[in-house]
């Protein structure tokens, strides 16, 4: 191993989470930013609706904070959702300072801002800000441009985060806090040490952990299950979002058809062309996503079929076209013309939930251990999470972590002697097979037992598939030399495993949580949020 490398700041994830608060910290001291891939490679390269504020006068902060509360379903946490609400326009001017543009209407609001603002479902207004529908994209480029450009931040692509490395496990101290961690450079195969007085985790979801999901590849919970082994808390991981719709094709690797596309009148319709939403919810295709996406499920339970359609054929077709370009053209590559036909879609898992616990400086239960984005559980999202506010929540609390970090630079000086990584004996393994078989068993079984509707007999078959297949991993890792897909397998094995247990432990329905054999919500007894630690390592 080479000698460790000593930075101010470690940033692991470069989405919106961790690029954002390395810009924030960047005027007062070094930052490392390590990324498992290329740098733009992330949940937020994708997003597509926009970011969820209110910026008129039509809008309200309470109407924003009564519609997440709502979707919730009762395990919001009220301060949290104020806290970042309130926030929304500052996160905004954040954006447009990193050289964000939004989209503004033709017609300039009564308050003279203009913003061209999209609708989702569980929302009462227009509120979300987009970029057409390449949101994300916008937010991502324009923040690696600042990012790459600002003197004190070095990007490490390509440097898969192995573990955290805390003062339990380098110097065996009674006190525990945070001091870097290893990453793999997959281009050497050597594990480097990154040691910060601070290190903020920002790695994303989870969507990985099931067959069919909206997510790219990085998104396989490496941060949740790196914060678990070192000891933190992580808080209501049976919360998995599914969104309603995603492109049915056999040839396209799972596409997001955004929400936003119902926003603008779009219908779910079944089998028989009937829209089937009136029927589920009185907010019909704008019910939240929770209630959208199980009435999908039993419509296709209902009738055999592989698919529903999304119908926005009557609307015009250049307005169409100008407002969803990129879905627009991604789905004529499948001959779908989607103001002439109806769009086939299907359910697939898109959004985490659950995740570190943290406190409103964005710290978790270790200290110096900050976490923002989606591999966080801040309190903001409950059983259920509105559409368009995980930018947002990323935004506040990158800003909320990045200001409490700058007050820690001089609180503990990073440590001199750190432990190496051993490698031991270990060789190479030829048997790259175990990952892919092990990987399409577990994201199988998620699917079919711990998915949109689960029961204590599936719960339990995956409970039993997850410990005979974490005794394999287990074995596997310390047999042979890591490499990036086996380091996710593992973090994929943990993360499976902290779904199953949270969703056992559960014994009501709530939110995105829906078991056949609890059918009702159960306040008296399950209004809480469920949480999962271990020991922290010490040897
Ligand atoms: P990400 O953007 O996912 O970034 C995580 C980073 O961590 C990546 O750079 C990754 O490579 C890196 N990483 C992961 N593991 C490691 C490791 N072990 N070592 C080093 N690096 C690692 N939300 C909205 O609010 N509005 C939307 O319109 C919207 N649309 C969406 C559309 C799609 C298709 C998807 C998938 C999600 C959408 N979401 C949307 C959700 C939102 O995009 C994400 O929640 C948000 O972008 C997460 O940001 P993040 O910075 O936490 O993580
Ligand atoms: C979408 O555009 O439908 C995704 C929005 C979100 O996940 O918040």
């Amino acid at each position: 191993m080479a000698a460790p490398m000593k930075f101010d700041f470690l940033v692991i994830g470069s989405g919106v989470a961790g690029l954002h608060f390395a810009l924030r910290v960047a005027d007062r001291g070094r930052v490392a930013i390590v990324t498992k891939r290329r740098a733009s490679e992330s949940a937020t390269n994708y997003a597509q609706g926009g970011i969820a504020a209110v910026m008129n006068s039509e809008d309200s902060f309470d109407a924003h904070v009564q519609d997440t509360l709502y979707a919730g379903a009762g395990l919001c946490d009220e301060d949290v959702v104020h806290f970042v609400i309130e926030r929304g326009p500052r996160a905004i001017d954040d954006l447009l300072k990193w050289g964000v543009n939004f989209d503004r209407s033709e017609q300039a609001g009564a308050d003279g801002l203009g913003y061209d603002l999209g609708r989702e479902g569980g929302h009462s207004k227009r509120r979300i800000l987009h970029h057409q529908d390449s949101t994300g994209r916008e937010i991502e480029n324009s923040l690696l441009q600042r990012v790459s450009a600002h003197p004190n931040i070095a990007l490490y692509e390509d440097h898969s985060a192995v573990d955290l490395l805390t003062s339990h496990r380098a110097e065996r101290n009674e006190t525990n806090r945070c001091l870097g961690a290893y990453a793999l450079d997959s281009a050497t195969g050597e594990v480097d040490l990154f040691l910060a007085n601070v290190t903020l985790l920002a790695t994303g979801g989870a969507g990985k952990v099931y067959l069919y999901t909206s997510n790219p590849d990085i998104a396989s919970g490496d941060g949740v299950a790196m914060a678990y082994r070192a000891g933190a808390t992580i808080a209501n991981m049976e919360f998995m979002q599914f969104h309603p719709t995603c492109l049915y094709h056999p040839n396209s690797k799972s596409f997001l058809i955004s929400e936003a596309v119902r926003g603008e009148g779009g219908i779910l319709r079944n089998r028989e062309g009937e829209p089937f939403m009136r029927q589920a919810h009185e907010m019909g295709d704008l019910a939240p996503r929770d209630i959208v996406a199980r009435a999908i499920d039993d419509e296709l339970k209902r009738s055999g079929e592989d698919f529903v359609t999304l119908d926005i054929t009557h609307q015009d077709g250049n307005f169409i076209r100008r407002r969803f370009p990129n879905i627009d053209a991604h789905c004529l590559r499948f001959g779908i013309d989607m103001t002439r036909d109806a769009i086939p879609v299907v359910p697939a898992a898109h959004y985490c939930c659950g995740g570190v616990r943290t406190d409103l400086n964005g710290e978790t239960d270790i200290p110096n251990l900050f976490a923002a984005g989606e591999v966080t559980c801040t309190g903001l999202h409950g059983a259920n999470r509105l559409a368009s506010n995980s930018l947002l929540e990323a935004l506040v609390f990158a800003d909320a972590a990045a200001t409490e970090a700058i007050q820690r630079l001089d609180d503990h000086p990073p440590l001199m002697k750190a432990p190496e990584w051993v490698h031991g004996e270990v060789g190479k393994s030829h048997e790259a097979v175990v990952i892919t078989q092990n990987w399409d068993e577990i994201r199988r079984f998620m699917w079919n037992y711990v998915g949109i509707v689960r029961s204590n007999g599936r719960l339990a078959r995956a409970h039993h598939r997850i410990d005979v297949l974490q005794e394999e991993i287990n074995q596997y890792y310390w047999n042979f030399r890591i490499t990036s897909p086996l380091l996710e397998l593992r973090n994929l094995a943990t993360v499976a495993e902290l779904i199953i247990r949270s969703a056992e432990h559960r014994l009501e329905s709530r939110g995105l949580h829906f078991n056949l054999d609890y059918p009702d919500k159960d306040d008296s007894n399950f209004c809480t949020d469920t949480l999962l630690s271990k020991s922290p390592v010490v040897s």
